[in-house]
């Protein structure tokens, strides 16, 4: 069976709550900046100084300890290509994907020629990690995390993290999938100088809303990250995005606030589901996974009908009978949950 990634179909105009996007937009001193860019800018190769120092001040880690990259999917080509391909030896590398998960990890570890191990979800989504203790081999090169999950919102614990991190050979890495951090209650990116197998994917494609502007970063201890930028080109980054970055890393503001909205909008989701007798996910990111059962496409395209998007996730690994609702900006989640709520009245 083959791992490649598979974009979800493009819907049109609706409301979007299918990809974790903001359905805010980004701030508007962001887009100021974007907007100051200059003729004599876009003719020259950009120069990447000043917005490292200000990424690496702005995650609290020291410039050689931070990659920028073309959102956070480049540094996942990268970690998997430096890692996972054959070595010297030519022997196969293993990566093992806790599940259910980014379907990008498989894609690009079946791309550097991995032997693909996926551990299995336990009930609830807790953390398997007796199944990664026999899953984690001398051959293991990485081991792919997200905290908090996609698409469950389940955040991993800190000692478990150290756990993990203690079980991979010298030789590997442990990538630690934040790109939903900003909506959760912890990073772990403090462990940096203590875990040279720990390597931090960020992107400011979901809090700060630049997805289309592909903005994101890799951290990891000096060395580790001396090997991974030999897999990332030197010019990776457009202008845009460099003045982007720039913006919001001075606009914590904007990213408290609509934090906030997604605290709410998770809440009303939980609520509704109590109401309409549904099981969810507790999550720590701007997304729940809700339980609907029946017939899951048939919900999903009568969601689209009524012109707001959300995604099917019932074929992942343990979610069975389920959809991502995206939980952003309040308003939008209003409307969301009145269209379900009519789909699943009308569907009984
Ligand atoms: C867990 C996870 N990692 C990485 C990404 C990709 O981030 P970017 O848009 O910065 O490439 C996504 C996008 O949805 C994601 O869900």
């Amino acid at each position: 069976m083959s791992r490649a990634y598979e974009k979800v179909p493009e819907y049109g105009s609706g409301l979007r709550l299918h990809l974790n996007e903001n359905t805010a937009g980004c701030s508007p001193v962001v887009l100021e900046a974007m907007r100051r860019v200059t003729r004599e800018d876009c003719a020259f190769y950009p120069d990447y100084a000043e917005v490292h120092h200000i990424a690496a001040r702005w995650l609290g880690v020291a410039p050689d300890q931070i990659a920028l990259t073309n959102g956070l999917d480049e540094g996942i080509h990268a970690a998997s290509y430096g890692y996972l391909q054959r070595g010297a030896d030519g022997r196969q590398r293993r990566a093992v994907i806790v599940q259910p998960a980014f379907d990008m990890y498989a894609a690009c570890a079946e791309l550097a020629q991995a032997e693909i191990v996926d551990v299995a979800p336990l009930t609830g989504f807790a953390f398997p990690l007796d199944a990664l203790r026999t899953a984690i081999t001398p051959a293991t090169r990485v081991v792919f995390l997200t905290s908090p999950n996609n698409p469950t919102g389940v955040a991993i614990g800190r000692d478990a993290l150290v756990e993990v991190l203690s079980l991979v050979p010298s030789e590997g890495i442990v990538f630690l999938d934040e790109a939903y951090v900003d909506f959760a209650d912890e990073s772990a990116i403090d462990l940096i100088g203590a875990f040279p197998q720990l390597v931090i994917g960020r992107t400011f494609a979901k809090a700060q809303g630049l997805a289309a502007v592909r903005a994101g970063a890799l951290v990891a201890s000096e060395a580790t990250m001396a090997r991974l930028r030999r897999y990332l080109p030197p010019y990776g980054l457009n202008i845009f995005a460099l003045a982007a970055i720039t913006a919001a890393a001075g606009d914590d503001a904007y990213v408290a606030w609509y934090r906030s909205q997604v605290a709410a909008s998770r809440q009303m989701v939980y609520d509704a589901c109590q109401r309409l007798g549904l099981s969810f996910t507790p999550s720590q990111a701007n997304f729940v996974l809700v339980r609907v059962g029946g017939d899951v496409p048939a919900v999903v395209r009568a969601m689209a009908d009524r012109g707001i998007f959300v995604r099917d996730r019932s074929t992942q690994p343990g979610c069975d009978g389920c959809i991502r609702i995206g939980a952003g900006v309040v308003e939008h989640t209003g409307r969301a949950l009145a269209a379900l709520e009519e789909v699943l009245c009308a569907a009984q």
